[in-house]
Parts: C-alpha cells; structure tokens; sequence
C-alpha cells in the first residue's frame, strides 16, 4: 500500500474586494454586526464573467508555478464543489482541458463545505490502492452567484475563492505526510443547509426554488460544534496522537464564533489555529486550503508542521484529515 505527501498548494481569488460595509447599502445590517457575529471583514466576488471553473484553474496553475511542479504527469484531478459553472462538463474536466493535462481522469464531488476534505480522503485512498499516484484536489466555488442577496443572514457571510493541493505516492516503505482521515454524514440535517434543484422537495420538506443557499444558521452551528468536539478525539486516537501533537488546526471557516466555541471544548489554543474568514468570508469548499495558503504566506506554517483539516457543512457533512506539510 503506498502512503501519501502533501506536496504543494495553491490559490486564488477573485480581484474584487467586498467589504461589509457594501451591505449596508441594501440590507439592514452593519459591519460591527457582522464583524462581533460572524469574523468576517470582507470577501471577495467573482466579476460576472467569472466563474468556479476560471478560479479553479489559476488555482492550479498557482499551484504548479509556486511548486514548480510539472502538473502533465497528474493522474486524476478532484473538484470539490458547491457551485459549478454547470452540472456537466464537471468542473474537473474544465481543469484537464485547460491545464493540459492528458493523463488525468476528472470528477468532481459535491460534499459543500466539506467537499474539500472528502478530495482529501479519496486521493489518499485511491493512492493507496496504487491505481494513482499524483492527485491534483481542488476546492473551488463563486457561492456569490448563488447568494440570496436579499437575505441578511446568508449574504453577508459568503466569499468566492479557490485552492489547490497535490497528494503524491511516498516512496516505497516512506511513511508518508497524510495520516488517517474519517468522513461521516448528518443526512437528516439536509433541510437546513440546501440550494433547489429539480425536485421541489428535499424529503417532505418542500423547498423554495430559487436556486439560491437557504440555512438555518442556529442548527447548523449547533451541530457544527457538537460534531467536530466530537469527532476530533476520534480522528487524533485513530493517528495516535494528542491534540498537543497539532501544529495548525484548520477547521472549515464558517463562523469564528463556531471555531472559538470548538477550541474552548477541545481545550485547544486559538492562535494555533488558521482560517481565511476574515479575508475572504465562508468560501466552503475552499476555506481549508484559503486557510492554510494565509498561515504559509505569513510566515507560521513551516515545513513538517502537522496540520489537522476539519470540514462540515451542507448534507449535512463532515470530514477530517491530519496531514504533514511536505513543502
Ligand atoms: O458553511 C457551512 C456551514 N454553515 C455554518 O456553519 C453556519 C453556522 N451559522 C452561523 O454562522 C450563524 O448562525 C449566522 C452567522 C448564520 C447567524 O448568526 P447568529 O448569531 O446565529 O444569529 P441569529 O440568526 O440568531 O440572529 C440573531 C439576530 C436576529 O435578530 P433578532 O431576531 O434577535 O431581532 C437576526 O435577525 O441577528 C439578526 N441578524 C442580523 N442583524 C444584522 C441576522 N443577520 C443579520 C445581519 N445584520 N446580517
């Protein structure tokens, strides 16, 4: 079985900045409001010909440049998202044309915001099997143009964003940077985070279709919470470690009230931990790496560090990976 290194990353936003003062203009809100409640200072939006598939591509072509990384030899590319360009092509397939990337098989998965910790689990097991040995993953969204504007309680949290991670095979009898990960589903919460699609009605519950994220904020950090002080015992006893073994915990960028409520129950320190919030709003799919991109880029996170990825969001959904940075 072949053990997996996290090699290199990469990213990219959207030039346009949009801070919570733009709110105030159309809704009843403030920045002090969002700030106290939420973290958040600003996002980013995509221009109106800009979509999740132009993000994901400069992420990856980051990625390659920063690494100096030849992407030609990767042999599968996993898209993590919440609000492709289209249904189909996938936004994987996007990535493989443009980058020029003839080996690579392309799919994406739809985990919301933990899509991206869930490429994570798939690219270390499909290493593992030894069918793969150079996984491009991606987390990508333009969650503005599927943000009800109207809405005070949504609008001002949602950021558009993208990062990239490569997951190589270890060499032979190399233990490998990526540890043992877990993955677990609420699926009775799914009425209180969803976007329409075709069917009128997720279960029973009928839905409002306007192709736009509709939450229940108060249940989904409940949950949030309640999972993840749950879950990450779990996931360190599985690496045998400590949760003082952790250099950076880097949890899906949500709230920072959910992140301060989780480091209090894990009795865990919050400068050790990262996350892209208050620059670029809730990016699902792409906070973790937005994330962990902010810690390299100030000088915190090293080469070697352990760092513990946990996402959660809409299925409800939520995984965890521990992993060495290996650059
Ligand atoms: O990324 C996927 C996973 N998602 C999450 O983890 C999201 C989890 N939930 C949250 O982050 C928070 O629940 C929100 C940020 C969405 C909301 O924060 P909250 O502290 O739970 O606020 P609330 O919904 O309980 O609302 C408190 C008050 C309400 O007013 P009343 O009823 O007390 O008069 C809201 O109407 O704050 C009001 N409010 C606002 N006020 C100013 C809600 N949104 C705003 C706003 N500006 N933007």
């Amino acid at each position: 079985m072949a053990n997996s290194n996290f090699t290199a990353l990469g990213m990219a936003v959207p030039e346009k900045i949009v801070p919570n003062q733009y709110f105030e203009s159309f809704i009843d809100t403030n920045d002090e409001w969002i700030v106290s409640r939420t973290g958040i200072r600003a996002r980013r939006h995509a221009g109106p010909e800009e979509y999740t598939s132009h993000l994901c591509v400069r992420a990856a072509r980051d990625l390659a440049e920063r690494s100096g990384t030849d992407l030609s030899d990767v042999d599968m590319i996993i898209v993590a998202t919440t609000s492709p360009d289209h249904p189909m092509p996938g936004m994987a397939c996007m990535v493989q044309y443009r980058m020029e990337m003839p080996r690579a098989g392309a799919f994406d998965i739809y985990a919301a915001c933990a899509g991206f910790t869930y490429g994570i689990v798939i690219a270390k097991g499909l290493i593992a099997a030894g069918t793969h040995r150079k996984v491009l993953v991606i987390g990508g969204e333009t969650l503005s143009k599927i943000t009800d504007f109207t809405d005070r309680t949504s609008c001002v949290l949602f950021g558009d964003g993208a990062g990239a991670v490569l997951l190589e095979a270890a060499a032979p009898g190399e233990k490998g940077g990526v540890g043992m990960c877990i993955t677990g589903a609420f699926g009775e919460g799914g009425t209180d985070l969803y976007m329409s699609g075709l069917s009128p009605k997720i279960y029973d519950h009928p839905i409002v279709c306007n192709q736009k994220i509709i939450q229940n904020g108060k249940k989904v950090f409940k949950w949030a919470v309640n999972t993840v002080t749950r879950e990450v015992p779990r996931l360190l006893e599985l690496n045998n470690l400590q949760l003082a073994d952790i250099d950076w915990f880097i949890p899906h960028s949500a709230n920072m009230r959910i992140i301060e409520a989780i480091c209090k129950e894990l009795d865990f320190p919050m400068e050790k931990t990262l996350q892209s919030l208050s620059e670029f709003g809730n990016t699902s799919s792409a906070s973790i790496p937005l994330a962990l991109h902010i810690g390299l880029r100030d000088g915190r996170v090293k080469k070697g560090d352990k760092a513990l990825f946990f996402g959660f969001g809409g299925g409800l959904t939520y995984a965890g990976a521990v992993l060495e940075i290996g650059f």
